[in-house]
């Protein structure tokens, strides 16, 4: 068989560690060959590829990004663009997809699968907000970021009497912010699962002063103030119609600053959140992954995504990832509110 690979979306640690996995079985278990689209969905569309062979994936497990490119293009934007797909995998001689990617890509994957197109998907995404699957890699990684980041501000923030506001990705999804707060120790965790009172907020910032401690404010890019309006980078939409989040940490920083008369200052983490090599959890997951995505392929079980339950990786059908967002439970926020302001 000779099958194609993408990825799809925004990038994160732990796509090479998939791509390999899946060449280096493929061809030394199966003797499959592999074409490497480039940029996402915008490589089959426009019959951009690349070879890729055991050579091409050498070195790269401990590598971030992705070795093949990404974009957020959307086929089904375009006009043809479904015919353009089919006739440009018919022309290379691609006899299936491994599209590695988030809710977008997955999708289009979907989709695709529905129209006749042999399609396994691979789910990655730094939100961890698929369903079906209980961890995406490239989380545990952005986790650890943050949190390193969270540590270093503590020391900083103690020594200038500050508050530090730190203002996380995630999109719709607090599990990040969750994650790094709670292991990093923050005195406040906002998650865009349920809207917080600044009242509160500046409530458990005054608490931390009083004993001595600087407050560390995690807050999700796209949580909101109570009956407030989110606050959005800019307004416009990307082929899958998201908005851009972000200022969300700003404008909580001055907000306190003003009910709290204590300077509060702001540190958007952004991309470096998806940037560098991955955690060995990431690399081991992606890797399993990558290896039962083969064997999927290999089986011919198209229409099918990879997904992580429990400690086994499974199938599941692809229309299940992307079904319903996976959001934080209320109990899991609970847990992290017993430290607040303390
Ligand atoms: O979905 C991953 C993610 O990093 C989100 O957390 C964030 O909102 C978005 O992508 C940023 O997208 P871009 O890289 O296009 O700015």
């Amino acid at each position: 068989m000779r099958i194609g690979v993408l990825t799809g979306g925004g990038d994160c640690p732990g796509l090479n560690a998939v791509i390999r996995a899946v060449v280096r079985k493929g061809v030394a278990s199966y003797g499959h060959e592999f074409v490497g689209f480039q940029d996402g969905w915008k490589g089959p569309l426009e019959g951009l590829s690349r070879p890729l062979g055991i050579a091409e994936v050498r070195g790269i497990l401990p590598r971030g990004g992705t070795i093949l490119g990404s974009s957020r293009t959307n086929p089904f934007k375009i006009e043809n663009g479904v015919e353009r797909i089919k006739d440009n995998l018919a022309a290379q001689g691609v006899d299936a997809l491994i599209a590695i990617g988030g809710e977008d890509t997955l999708g289009v994957a979907t989709k695709l699968h529905e129209l006749g197109v042999n399609v396994i998907g691979v789910p990655k995404t730094i939100d961890n907000d698929l369903g079906a699957t209980d961890y995406t890699f490239g989380f545990d990684t952005a986790v650890n970021i943050a949190m390193e980041a969270i540590d270093r501000l503590h020391t900083t923030a103690e020594s200038h009497h500050r508050t530090l506001v730190v203002e996380v990705m995630g999109r719709h999804a607090g599990w990040i912010a969750l994650h790094a707060g709670l292991a990093g120790g923050a005195n406040v965790i906002l998650l865009p699962e349920r809207n917080f009172d600044v009242e509160q907020v500046a409530g458990y910032v005054e608490k931390r002063f009083q004993h001595q401690y600087a407050p560390i404010v995690v807050v999700a890019e796209g949580a909101q103030p109570l009956e407030g309006q989110m606050v959005l980078q800019n307004q416009e939409l990307d082929a899958f119609g998201h908005v851009r989040l972000g200022g969300i940490g700003q404008w909580l920083a001055e907000q306190l600053e003003a009910k709290t008369g204590k300077e509060a200052r702001t540190v958007v983490l952004g991309h470096i959140q998806r940037g560098g090599t991955p955690t060995a959890f990431d690399r081991v997951l992606a890797t399993r992954l990558g290896l039962q995505a083969i064997d999927a392929a290999h089986e011919g079980d198209w229409g099918k995504m990879v997904a992580m339950q429990s400690t086994n990786i499974v199938r599941v059908p692809l229309a299940d990832a992307t079904a319903e967002l996976k959001t934080v439970p209320l109990e899991r926020y609970a847990e992290a509110e017993v430290f607040f302001g303390s």
